[in-house]
């Protein structure tokens, strides 16, 4: 498991932070893993992390066992045409990380019956907080487990159906998104009660990450948490209550439903 080869194709955001998280853990040395991208230069500090960083997808994958995809959507087509060849389905896992392409729609590039496995990890996985969805046709429980216990080590992992990928897309991937803008606004308000742009950010972060790990750790509905914060006619339950007037469940539920309507027009 350790000595797995690992090659990352596309070392752009994600796959660099892919690459970042598994050196982050101690498990994976700089030398079990390769990242490639074409433009090699915008990768140096992975250079000289010690990985091998290279423009040649061939050689990666023959170098390989596990290959991460990781390249935007409409980028995926060539690099598939330039690895087919060198993809053998007792040898290889393939993983791919992109948006809105299915493992049929990867096979058919492919041209031949291959284990394919989608992640939809988050940029958290750079920290090993990710929230990484996976799901699979052809994979065996094995191929599945160790593709598993990688993204367990950067995060928390869950197996879906691949049905459920676009909406995992919105709710773990985007949803980075979504919270961060959360913590921007409390700050805000922070701001205008008086608090300096840094003072209100290190409370709406730390009191965010309170929040989240009351309901990890204990495992409760959220509304119970929030109960025990909204004293009768108290201050809480006045501005959440205004929050609500104001439509902020109402505006999450439609911004996360438009996401979703829209990685089904993304174009490939
Ligand atoms: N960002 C997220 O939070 C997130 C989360 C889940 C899934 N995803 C998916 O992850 C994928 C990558 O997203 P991203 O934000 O990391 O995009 P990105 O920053 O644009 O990274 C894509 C990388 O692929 C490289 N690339 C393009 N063609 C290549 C080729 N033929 N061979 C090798 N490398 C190639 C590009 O570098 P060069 O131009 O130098 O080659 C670039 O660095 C997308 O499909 C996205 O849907 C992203």
């Amino acid at each position: 498991m350790q000595t797995t080869k690992i090659a990352i194709m596309g070392g752009g955001n994600l796959g660099k932070a892919i690459a970042l998280g598994l050196l982050s853990t101690g498990k994976y040395q700089p030398d079990h893993i390769i990242v490639t991208r074409r433009r090699v230069q915008e990768i140096e500090d992975l250079t000289e992390k010690g990985v091998r960083v290279t423009s040649d997808n061939q050689e990666a994958v023959r170098a390989s066992e596990l290959i991460l995809l990781c390249v935007q959507p409409k980028q995926l087509k060539q690099l598939l045409q330039e690895i087919k060849e060198h993809l053998s389905a007792d040898h290889h896992v393939l993983v791919s990380t992109i948006t809105g392409i299915s493992i049929e729609e990867i096979e058919a590039a492919v041209g031949k019956k291959f284990p394919i496995i989608r992640a939809m990890p988050n940029t958290a996985i750079a920290i090993r907080e990710s929230m990484t969805c996976l799901a699979t046709r052809h994979a065996r429980r094995e191929q599945m487990e160790q593709v598993e216990s990688i993204f367990d080590i950067m995060g928390r992992t869950l197996i879906i159906e691949e049905e459920l990928i676009a909406a995992a897309t919105v709710l773990g991937a985007s949803g980075i998104a979504f919270c961060l803008r959360y913590i921007r606004a409390l700050a805000q308000g922070g701001i205008q009660m008086g608090f300096h742009a840094d003072e209100a950010q290190a409370i709406a972060v730390q009191t965010c990450r309170g929040a989240a790990t009351l309901i990890l750790e204990g495992g409760q509905h959220p509304e119970m948490e929030i109960d025990k914060v909204t004293t009768p006619q108290g201050c809480t339950i006045a501005g959440l209550n205004e929050m609500e007037h104001n439509g902020l469940s109402s505006a999450v539920i439609k911004g996360v439903v438009a996401s979703h309507k829209k990685i089904a027009n993304i174009k490939k």
